[in-house]
């Protein structure tokens, strides 16, 4: 008896001490850049160098861009130990080096692996060498983990990423636990015991259809979102071509009203003028880093014409009026209501950098087809 008490307290130390995930990560959403939706699986060290260089060069860094994240394809085999072996034609000075690289800059690494026995492009997955390529990660020096579901098979999906987190944890090193299984098993009921973000909806691609589908599939889910968990409606597509500057204004601001974080998915090597005044719009991301971590709601919901609301740190918060019609829209708001008390406040337009001079508490706002006014609440 006395026997196996001792024994199920020793196991219970093992195996429930590391069944936790590093606290104290991500307490404000991840910012930072990945490699998929621009470059899909062509990436080599020289684009990500280069992406690290122009993440610092183009002033990303200073607005807090941190991550540079390499998606899929990086890894070709498994070696005669069960290692994961990287595309050495691609990566000829190998991960450590890159990884070496990206942290001289200032910035952190991230990197991509599969929970299923193949990545989604077919490459070695993580299924069976959680503990090993954990290892492998801490000692490459890697910041943050993105965790696919591709070839999953049967498996259970929190037993799965719990795996996985075990292992991070294990490996000692602080690792950011990205879980990518595309909201397919409600991770939002289950993983903020397991990762620091995960994915709610399928892949991004470049279009208003797209972007504003995902968007719409976020509206249940801002009670799951918090320091340190939070929904992830995928990467951004600002600056790759397939949407207006008004789309991409729009984009932007609905992802950092839900608190989403943010990886740019361009190059930022070439970035417009009108792409850098998205992605650098420091009042807007204000809005998605504020330090109490609420994702907003819909406060009223006419369709194809929302207003959002996101409560911030001091009593203070953003409204976000979003027109997703083709038409251009004349809408009343009304300041007095949304702010509480606009006595206490200053009204200030986040995109064009101005305070509002109201004479009256509601004023008439005009919206382009597909665009949003997000303004904040300012106390005096
Ligand atoms: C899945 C993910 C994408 C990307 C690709 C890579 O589709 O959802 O974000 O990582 O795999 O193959």
């Amino acid at each position: 008896m006395k026997k196996t008490l001792v024994l199920l307290t020793f196991s219970l130390f093992l195996f429930g001490a590391s069944a936790q995930k590093f606290e104290n990560l991500a307490q404000t959403p991840p910012m930072g850049w990945n490699s998929w939706n621009k470059y899909a699986c062509d990436v080599n060290e020289a684009l990500i160098a280069g992406m690290a260089d122009a993440m610092v060069s183009s002033g990303m860094k200073d607005v807090g861009y941190d991550y540079i994240v390499i998606d899929d394809c990086w890894q070709v085999a498994r070696d005669e130990n069960g290692e994961i072996v990287v595309d050495k034609d691609r990566f000829p000075h190998g991960m450590k080096a890159l990884v070496d690289y990206v942290h001289s800059k200032g910035l952190k690494f991230g990197i991509y692996s599969c929970a299923g026995t193949l990545t989604c492009q077919g490459r070695p997955g993580g299924r069976g060498h959680e503990y090993q390529d954990a290892r492998t990660y801490a000692k490459w020096g890697v910041d943050f983990l993105k965790y696919d579901w591709c070839n999953s098979s049967t498996q259970n999906a929190k037993a799965s990423y719990s795996t996985m987190r075990d292992a991070l944890h294990a490996a000692g090193r602080p690792i950011v636990f990205s879980l990518c299984e595309w909201g397919a098993n409600r991770p939002w009921e289950w993983a903020a015991e397991v990762g620091q973000l995960w994915r709610t909806t399928g892949d991004i691609s470049d279009s208003w259809n797209s972007m504003i589908d995902i968007f719409n599939q976020q509206k249940h889910l801002a009670r799951y979102a918090g320091p340190g968990h939070w929904n992830d409606p995928d990467m951004l597509e600002v600056g790759n071509g397939g949407m207006t500057t008004e789309e991409y204004k729009t984009h932007f601001s609905l992802w950092c009203m839900l608190a989403a974080p943010l990886m740019a998915g361009n190059d930022l090597q070439n970035m417009t003028p009108e792409t850098k005044s998205i992605l650098l719009n420091k009042e807007i991301i204000a809005l998605d880093q504020d330090p109490l971590g609420k994702q907003a709601t819909c406060y009223r919901d006419n369709s194809d014409y929302q207003i959002w609301i996101k409560e911030l740190a001091n009593d203070e918060k953003a409204i976000c009026l979003l027109n997703k019609s083709d038409e251009k829209k004349t809408v009343l708001v009304d300041f007095e209501l949304l702010s509480g008390s606009l006595s206490k406040f200053n009204v200030r337009d986040l995109w064009e950098h101005q305070d509002l001079k109201l004479k009256t508490g509601s004023i008439y706002v005009e919206l382009l087809p597909h665009s949003v006014k997000v303004y904040r609440f300012i106390k005096k």
